[in-house]
């Protein structure tokens, strides 16, 4: 069994779930009566960072805007300032190598292992430098990486690990919750996710220097602000003698009807969650014994919750623009390829960076002895990376999902072997 442990309902329940439902209705009406008066405050975020850190095991969550913000933040947290350097995988939303570019470091990429898609501890081992400060896996798909091997290395080296979780949800590694295990992890809430707030991001970690480091920075460096307190009190804004800003920050806090709308999807993040799984599993019984498409293998360290479902097509006479082409013809909804690389995505090749009013090239700036930001970097993702086929996982309708893997049976029989 690749998917969870202790699943919200048994097996595949043949009927339509609804993604928002009543709760999250209600928790926005409770917002808006609020009249968004700051002195009837729904206390609504506050709520849901107390519910958020309890559902993933944490002793804190600090909510923000986006899940780019909340790795931007982690990242300061984490002590990361200019010219420092972060590991990570070129496999991913170039959101998290983004990040680490806010925070004026350098991202360093380590290759991943061809079957799990994952970053590959031995590669991290080889990218760390006297700069290197922190190493920022992914759990691509909503499966976790090694991440045990990885606190080793982190542990052996000084280096802090921010899990970039945002594409998984209630998975699991070596039976403890993913986002528990890094001394920060940060999830996302863009509409696709496992759960959504419209938009949205959280930072969960243990530490509580750590969480109110998060808060401040992503309060615009208010003095008051802490892990506990995400508002600025009414006291001290109201005082001419307040010294507002302690630090440098931004405006990252999330939205009250965000977490509205999150609290109430936490509420049925299970049934949210193991729906996806279960689709995953229909996609799987359609590829077979089907030797041309292999799935993302989930290690036995692993549960996994199946953000999308991704195989790869190694059959180098199929053409994968085809395939897709064929899948949509027989009524398929679409199957998406996975991100380039990062470090082949254009704004590294071309002038986008404003240093001292002149427009620099990425890959100039960030010139670093082991890393050409070149074909070469990472052969085993520049190998999977155009063989990948994402599978949507987010039906909410058994029937659609069913259909969905039925076509899918249907191409892999019209290429017939
Ligand atoms: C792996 C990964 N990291 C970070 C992000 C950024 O999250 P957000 O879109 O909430 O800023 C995403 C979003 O898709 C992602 O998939």
């Amino acid at each position: 069994m690749a998917g969870r442990e202790g699943r919200w309902y048994p097996a595949a329940m043949k009927k339509k779930i609804r993604r928002i439902g009543k709760a999250e209705r209600r928790y926005v009406e409770e917002v808006l009566a609020t009249d968004f008066s700051n002195s009837k405050n729904s206390g609504i975020l506050g709520r849901f960072e107390k519910e958020f850190a309890k559902k993933v095991g944490t002793k804190y969550a600090v909510a923000q805007v986006n899940g780019t913000a909340s790795l931007h933040s982690a990242l300061f947290a984490a002590g990361v300032r200019a010219g420092d350097e972060v590991i990570t995988t070129p496999l991913t939303m170039s959101a998290t190598c983004m990040a680490i570019l806010q925070a004026d470091a350098m991202p360093v990429f380590a290759d991943v292992v061809e079957g799990t898609f994952q970053i590959d501890p031995a590669s991290i081992e080889k990218c760390i430098t006297p700069r290197t400060k922190a190493i920022m896996p992914v759990a691509l798909y909503g499966l976790s990486p090694d991440i045990g091997k990885i606190m080793a290395i982190a542990k052996k080296h000084n280096l802090v690990v921010i899990e970039d979780d945002a594409q998984c949800y209630l998975a699991k590694y070596k039976g403890r919750m993913v986002g528990t295990i890094g001394q920060m992890s940060s999830f996302s809430l863009q509409s696709t996710k496992h759960m959504t707030g419209g938009e949205g991001g959280v930072v969960c970690t243990n530490d509580p220097k750590l969480a109110d480091a998060v808060r401040r920075f992503g309060g615009l460096g208010y003095a008051s602000l802490s892990r506990a307190k995400g508002i600025v009190k009414k006291d001290d804004i109201q005082n001419p003698n307040y010294n507002r800003h302690v630090q440098m920050g931004f405006n990252y806090r999330m939205p009250e009807l965000c977490a509205a709308v999150a609290l109430g999807q936490l509420e049925h993040l299970d049934e949210l969650a193991d729906r996806r799984i279960d689709v995953a599993e229909l996609f799987m019984e359609a590829i077979g014994d089907c030797s041309w498409l292999k799935v993302q293998e989930t290690p036995a360290y692993a549960t996994h919750s199946y953000w999308a479902f991704p195989v790869r097509l190694v059959d180098p006479s199929i053409e994968w623009v085809l395939f897709r082409k064929k899948f949509m013809e027989l009524g398929g909804d679409g199957i998406y390829a996975t991100w380039k690389l990062s470090y082949l995505e254009p704004m590294f090749q071309k002038p986008t960076r404003n240093l001292g009013g002149k427009e620099k090239v990425l890959g100039e700036i960030y010139k670093h002895k082991h890393q050409p930001w070149q074909i070469g970097l990472c052969p085993v993702a520049e190998k999977i990376q155009p063989q990948i086929l994402a599978f949507k996982t987010n039906y909410w309708d058994w029937a659609r999902a069913e259909r969905q893997a039925k076509i899918l049976k249907n191409t892999i029989a019209f290429y017939g072997k």
